[in-house]
């Protein structure tokens, strides 16, 4: 296995780590899939998009307030990116967060969202100590619901018209989980560096 620098939580078969220029590629490759922006805020990805992108996050730092940030997913055995998971610290109330995610299309169905979100999680309660952690899935995909609930995330709410995709309002899901249903289901927190 590589060894990475800024590595923020692990699982079994996953390293949750900064951005590093060498994942431009394979961070490109699977926002510019339009199978996996169809729900997202951005089209038309292009290579300069992705190292832009990734050149901000390298001189970027977790737990900004008002800001996110996007924290690669990477296989323990080769360190090869297979997506992203990021963190919206939220600039009036820096206790609660919000979640995104994506996979690359090859690694979609093996259950890596459900483990990279798991130790995500306990990195949140832990190492950060937020008090909520929040999600809001367009209704229409299907996908990101089925991650969020077997994750054991509450709906608080169906929104809508709550956001603008592609020129239309669309529909979208609250999910939360707080700390303390965290703590209830999963006890012990594995706390690593923030
Ligand atoms: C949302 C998204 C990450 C879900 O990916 P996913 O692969 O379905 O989610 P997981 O990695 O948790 O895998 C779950 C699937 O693997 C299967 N699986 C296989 N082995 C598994 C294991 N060891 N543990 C858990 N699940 C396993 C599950 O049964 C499930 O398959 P199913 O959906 O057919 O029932 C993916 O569709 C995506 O990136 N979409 C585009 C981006 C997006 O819309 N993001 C959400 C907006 S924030």
């Amino acid at each position: 296995m590589k060894k990475s620098n800024e590595v923020y939580c692990v699982s079994d078969r996953l390293v949750i780590r900064k951005f590093d220029l060498q994942d431009v590629h394979a961070f490109y490759q699977y926002r510019a899939n339009p199978d996996v922006s169809r729900f997202q805020s951005w089209e038309n990805y292009t290579l300069q998009d992705a190292e832009a992108f990734i050149r901000k996050q390298i001189v970027h730092s977790p737990n900004q307030h008002g800001t996110w940030f996007q924290y690669a997913i990477a296989l323990t055995e080769s360190d090869q990116v297979i997506g992203d998971c990021a963190i919206h610290t939220r600039a009036d109330e820096p206790q609660i967060v919000e979640l995104g995610f994506t996979l690359a299309p090859e690694f979609q169905g093996k259950g890596y969202m459900n483990e990279a979100i798991c130790a995500l999680m306990d990195y949140v309660f832990g190492a950060l100590n937020k008090h909520k952690l929040i999600a809001f899935a367009d209704v229409r995909n299907t996908k990101s619901i089925q991650v969020l609930e077997r994750l054991g995330m509450r709906r608080e709410g169906h929104l809508l018209e709550n956001y603008k995709s592609k020129g239309i309002w669309i529909d979208e899901y609250q999910y939360a989980m707080l700390r303390s249903e965290w703590l209830n289901k999963h006890g012990v927190i594995h706390a690593m560096n923030n």
